[in-house]
């Protein structure tokens, strides 16, 4: 509601994990605004949903089942997406894994899927996509988070995967700025009806995020959408390379309890 109804009408956009949660809410804002999208996710049961809904807004929308992980798997989206809707303009790096455990107990195997998922197919996607994104000068978005700002307990293995996402997008801004194509990132913080939230929280713990945080609050689906449009949009046309916070200010005050009167 925040953006002209026809932002993106013409363009082509690639979601991974786009089925379910934040990368759900980011397909349906770009489909908002006329985009015809693309979503990945593992689980055919999260695409369908999804891509009935997309449809609804009036745009081109398929789904395709594939793991980041694998880039032949990877390979074969990009050339569904582009048989589909034409090309890819915009292309999100959403998909995701975590979960909670101290890395005292986390196998090597725990520590590497998540590397994999979140940092290796981060890279799988992008370098898959190059060919289509330097065609149209496209735009890539990569989500991490805000956990690997500070040492988050039991997120070793995201925290490393996810810092590892954001140095990626600035390595990847300066080698593909000259063709034209711009990289950013998107860190959100808590985010409310998220499954990261389930997994990572605690009624308890999120009363005290929400005590902690400056705007007293967990973001919203929609909030972390529209800055998504943002940046995939030509409003950003100079923004290149930078991560983009959206908590709230929840990290820059993290355990900090200074008196004040
Ligand atoms: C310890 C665990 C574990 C757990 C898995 N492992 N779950 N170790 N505690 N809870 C270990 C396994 O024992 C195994 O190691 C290794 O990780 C791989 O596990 P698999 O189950 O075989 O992997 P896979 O089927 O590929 O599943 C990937 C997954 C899973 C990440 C482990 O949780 C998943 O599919 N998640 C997708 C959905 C998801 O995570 N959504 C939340 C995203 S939220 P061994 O040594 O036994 O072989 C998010 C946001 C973060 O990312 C930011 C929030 C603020």
């Amino acid at each position: 509601m925040y953006f002209q109804q026809d932002l993106l009408r013409g363009k082509s956009a690639l979601v991974t994990g786009g089925g379910t949660g934040i990368c759900r809410g980011i397909a349906l804002a770009l489909a908002g605004v006329g985009c015809d999208v693309a979503i990945t996710s593992r689980k055919r049961e999260h695409l369908e949903p999804t891509v009935d809904e997309l449809r609804r807004t009036g745009v081109r929308a398929i789904g395709a089942t594939s793991d980041v992980r694998d880039p032949a798997a990877v390979e074969a989206v990009i050339a569904d997406t582009v048989g589909a809707i034409g090309g890819i303009d915009i292309l999100v790096n959403g998909a995701a894994g975590n979960f909670v455990c101290l890395a005292e107990s986390l196998s090597a195997n725990g520590f590497g899927t998540v590397v994999d998922i979140d940092l290796k197919g981060t890279f799988n996607v992008s370098k898959a996509a190059l060919p289509e994104l330097k065609k149209r000068r496209g735009v890539v978005l990569n989500i991490s988070a805000t956990l690997q700002l500070l040492g988050t307990v039991g997120q070793s293995h995201a925290s490393a995967a996810k810092a590892g996402v954001d140095a990626l997008t600035r390595a990847l801004a300066a080698e593909w700025g000259p063709y034209g194509i711009r990289v950013n990132g998107l860190a959100p913080g808590p985010v409310g009806d998220t499954e990261g939230v389930r997994r990572l929280t605690t009624p308890a713990s999120r009363l005290k995020i929400e005590e902690q945080c400056p705007l007293g609050r967990l973001a919203t689906i929609d909030e972390v959408a529209s800055a998504a449009l943002f940046l995939c949009s030509d409003a950003a046309s100079f923004v290149h390379g930078v991560v983009l916070v959206i908590d709230g200010g929840l990290w820059l005050r993290s355990a900090r309890a200074i008196a004040t009167d």
